[in-house]
């Protein structure tokens, strides 16, 4: 195959290298483009053709529906790791032995007060927020309270402040739902696990003690390996490009909390138990919904379906739908959303609309399903899966940093007025 792509723009031919990454994917490199064509750029709205980086992170085959978490697939990795355990594999490259494990967890532990005046912020909110807008103010605001910014040069200040979030981020998440039920602002307990240890933040009563519950545990922990990273999506490519400029890591996660809470993206979750309970009103009527779906006059999408990678199951959604079933089995709930969701989705890959655009069931279909039955309200859907983002955009941030890549500044094609002169207001 040949190492180079040839271009003709206006007569004149031009090569730029191709580059194959070790999962045999090929880039045309063309860094050099506006430069050899004297200002010739690609146009590509929404990126679906243009890589924005290398990355030894993550790897997704959208075609066959792979997704590994550096090189290990998300299937082993969700049947036999514990989350900390991927968050580790993720920033540092490697499955931490008992030793490293142990430490990486006892460092967060070390980090996991938040400080008090955090809480006279949240307090201001009206308890009608949305715990996104919440939960990205809260993490902005943690840059105020941890100042030293992370010095990207130093192993040392880099661990300091991944495992500063990673301690500190489970608090905000419980605070985001306790202070929209009225509940006291727990801290956590360094007696327990990682994901234990989020549970009791979120749901302990005041009033009594908390009995930890291992199919809520094992059923969270899955669900934010799934959740963990997924390459370059929005809101980890808006971590990316907000670090780019070199601002904090703390102030990049804030800003792809607000790219997540999107109902195209992250939002979806909350969306599709929305639009599953809408059916459900609506006496079950899956054809109507279908049908507005595939309505171009009509805005409502089909939530929870469709990817941008995907062009096959994504394989989160497959694991989802087995761990829904367990569940919600296991906790003896009886859920008619789940009925109408497998119902929907049977007609859905029935349908020649969606079968003719590759449209499946993506990660957000199934897990609010498993989120309800833990009792997880469902504004906090979308927390939850910011949650299990973190390590993922812990690592990519990193990853850029240390790689010292440029700031982030896309060109564009101007299609606006050409130079005219300007008139004063009396003759407009
Ligand atoms: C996530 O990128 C990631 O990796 C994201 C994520 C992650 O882990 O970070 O996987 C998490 O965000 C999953 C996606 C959650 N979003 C939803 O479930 C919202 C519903 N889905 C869509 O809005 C849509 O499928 C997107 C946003 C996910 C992808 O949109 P694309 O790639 O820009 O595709 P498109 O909008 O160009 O759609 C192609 C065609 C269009 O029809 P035509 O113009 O060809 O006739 O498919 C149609 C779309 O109208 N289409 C849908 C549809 N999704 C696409 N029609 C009805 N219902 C849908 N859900």
């Amino acid at each position: 195959m040949s190492d180079k792509a040839i271009l003709e723009v206006n007569g004149e031919k031009h090569e730029f290298p191709l580059i194959t990454g070790t999962e045999n994917e090929v880039a045309i490199d063309v860094k050099a483009l506006r430069g050899s064509t004297k200002g010739v750029i690609t146009l590509d709205p929404g990126y679906k053709n243009t890589g924005s980086c290398e990355s030894a992170i993550t790897f997704l085959d959208g075609e066959k529906g792979i997704l590994r978490y550096r090189g290990y697939s998300i299937e082993e990795l969700a049947e036999k790791a514990d989350f900390l355990e991927v968050a580790y594999l993720l920033i540092f490259g490697e499955l931490p032995n008992q030793e490293q494990l142990d430490k990486f967890h006892a460092d967060i532990k070390s980090h996991s007060i938040v400080d008090d005046d955090v809480k006279k912020i949240l307090d201001a909110f009206p308890k009608a927020a949305h715990p996104m807008g919440v939960l990205s103010s809260l993490t902005s605001a943690l840059t105020a309270f941890n100042p030293s910014s992370v010095n990207v040069d130093s192993e040392e200040d880099m661990y300091n402040a991944i495992v500063r979030i990673l301690g500190k981020f489970p608090v905000l998440v419980a605070w985001t739902m306790r202070k929209k039920h009225g509940l006291p602002l727990e801290y956590g307990d360094d007696s327990l696990g990682y994901v234990e240890n989020v549970l009791k933040m979120m749901f302990k009563s005041p009033n009594k003690d908390y009995e930890q519950n291992d199919i809520l545990v094992n059923a969270l922990d899955k669900l934010l390996i799934l959740h963990a990273d997924h390459e370059q999506n929005c809101s980890t490519s808006t971590v990316r490009i907000t670090g780019s400029s070199h601002a904090g890591l703390f102030v990049s996660l804030s800003a792809g909390i607000s790219a997540l809470w999107g109902p195209l993206h992250g939002g979806a979750n909350q969306a599709v138990l929305e639009m599953l309970e809408a059916i459900k009103e609506d006496g079950g009527d899956t054809k109507k919904y279908m049908a507005k779906a595939k309505d171009k006059s009509d805005p409502f999408r089909l939530m929870g379906f469709g990817h941008r990678v995907y062009k096959n199951f994504d394989p989160r959604a497959k694991i989802i739908k087995v761990a829904a079933d367990e569940v919600l089995g296991d906790l003896g709930v009886e859920d008619p959303i789940l009925d109408i969701a497998k119902g929907l989705e049977k007609e859905a890959l029935e349908d020649p609309y969606f079968v003719d655009r590759k449209l499946y069931p993506n990660v957000d279909f199934y897990s609010g399903i498993i989120y309800r039955a833990m009792g997880i309200p469902v504004e906090m859907f979308t927390v939850m899966f910011a949650l299990g983002r973190l390590p993922g955009w812990i690592a990519q941030w990193k990853e850029m940093r240390m790689r010292k890549e440029p700031i982030g500044r896309p060109r564009q094609l101007y299609t606006g007025e050409t130079l005219r002169p300007f008139t004063s207001i009396e003759n407009r």
